[in-house]
């Protein structure tokens, strides 16, 4: 419980390395995650060579913590390996659809935050990347991963240099609902919203970017229409080239 209230994103690392037993043992224990009807519908890969996550870094807008984290893990939905044991075992697997593609992402969400969980609470830092799902075509090709496979997120891992302030959160209030769902009406978005928007960090931020609103950052700068139709289309192509939209 400790380490998960007082955990926060960590993207700066020390030049320390990660024992492969530790990371062996973080995986394993990451293992443990509840997965779809416990066939493991994931993978993933482990990048410790230079020159293999320089080959990765421009998939991730070359963001520096590819490069200069000990450990980058690569969470990938898999549904190849089990419709090949399938096909080894005169079983017919009809895994190449949506629905799969789903099922193993969750179970690739699962054993990586589970991984995450176990890190943190050893001591590391991590740092999930989202431009996984972005550039996944570009994925794809970097870790030669074969049809049924789809990188999903990717986390860079380290001991901590320095322990940055811990982001906020909005209220828990703001995302339970009691047995339905309540909408929220115009003055219950102005209060869930208010100690965020108050926040100096944030303020800052909206003056940064020469924005009105902090929503304005979200909307215009970090997460656009266009970026976010552009990528859907890239990723759209990339589950039918790996075969999970038949
Ligand atoms: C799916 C996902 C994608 C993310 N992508 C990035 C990223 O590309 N770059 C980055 O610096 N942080 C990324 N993050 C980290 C979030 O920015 C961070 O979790 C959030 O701001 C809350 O901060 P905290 O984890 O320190 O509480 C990502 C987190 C998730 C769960």
């Amino acid at each position: 419980m400790e380490s998960m209230k007082n955990r926060r994103t960590i993207r700066k690392y020390t030049s320390e390395n990660i024992p492969d037993t530790l990371l062996k043992e973080l995986l394993e224990v990451a293992a443990r995650a509840s997965n779809t009807g416990n066939m493991q519908l994931y993978s993933v890969v482990i990048t410790r060579d230079k020159a293999n996550k320089e080959k990765l870094a421009p998939a991730h807008f070359n963001q520096p913590m590819i490069t200069t984290a000990p450990v980058v893990l690569t969470f990938c939905a898999d549904a190849n390996r089990f419709v090949k044991w399938a096909e080894q075992r005169n079983a017919v697997a009809g895994f190449d659809n949506f629905q799969t593609f789903i099922a193993s992402t969750i179970d690739a969400m699962l054993f990586a935050q589970s991984f995450c969980n176990a890190a943190e609470e050893k001591g590391l830092g991590i740092c999930y990347l989202g431009t996984t799902a972005y550039n996944a075509d570009q994925i794809i090709e970097a870790l030669s991963l074969p049809r049924l496979v789809v990188p999903i997120v990717t986390v860079t891992v380290g001991y901590p240099d320095g322990m940055p302030e811990q982001p906020e959160r909005l209220s828990l209030e703001a995302v339970i609902h009691q047995e339905t769902y309540q909408d929220y009406t115009p003055e219950a978005i102005d209060a869930l919203y208010h100690d965020k928007e108050e926040l100096e960090v944030n303020k800052q931020f909206v003056r940064e970017n020469d924005k009105e609103t902090l929503a304005q950052v979200f909307t215009d700068v970090r997460y656009t229409k266009a970026n976010n139709e552009h990528f859907s289309e890239v990723l759209l192509k990339v589950l039918e080239e790996q075969g999970f939209l038949k």
